[in-house]
């Protein structure tokens, strides 16, 4: 059987019981790199914390290979598709990806390397999905 991730899911429970686990990600993504501010100018900061707070549930979803998560996981890869509301640079995952694991590292008192091996890797498969999806019709 898959992979389900459950270690993730828990780790992730842990993190948002700190109530400024979202905003402190967002601060260090837009740290992470120049290009990231300007495509959030216009965001409803809120709306958008709450949008990736379920966004990062599903991704561990479908990293786990859950076909329930597979319809909500194609809509946010359409969203940041060339052809969608908010085109993401392939090129800008990795920003993403280290900034989420840097923030879950210091959130998580559960943390260790081991953990945040699969943490990487499975936001790397949600990240690898948007790519495929980022030129598709
Ligand atoms: C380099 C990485 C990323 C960038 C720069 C980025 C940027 C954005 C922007 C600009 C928006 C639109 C905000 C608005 O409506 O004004 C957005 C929406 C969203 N993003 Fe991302 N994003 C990234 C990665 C991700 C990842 C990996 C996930 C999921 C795990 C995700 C989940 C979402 C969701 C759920 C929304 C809301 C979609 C909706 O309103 O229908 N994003 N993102």
């Amino acid at each position: 059987m898959a992979d389900q991730y459950e270690d993730l899911q828990q780790s992730y429970g842990r993190c948002l019981r700190d109530k400024r686990f979202i905003e402190r990600f967002y601060d260090a993504f837009v740290a992470s790199h120049p290009a990231i501010a300007p495509l959030f100018k216009d965001t409803d900061m809120g709306r958008q914390r709450l949008a990736l707070r379920r966004g990062i549930s599903v991704a561990i979803f479908h990293a786990a290979g859950s076909p329930l998560s597979k319809r909500a996981t194609e809509e946010m890869a359409d969203v940041h598709s060339l052809r969608g509301r908010a085109p993401v640079d392939p090129a800008l995952y990795p920003y993403w990806i280290d900034s989420m694991v840097m923030v879950i590292a210091q959130t998580d008192p559960e943390a260790d390397e081991a953990l945040m091996t699969r943490w990487r890797k499975a936001m790397t498969v949600v990240c690898d999905t948007f790519t495929a999806r980022y030129r598709a019709e």
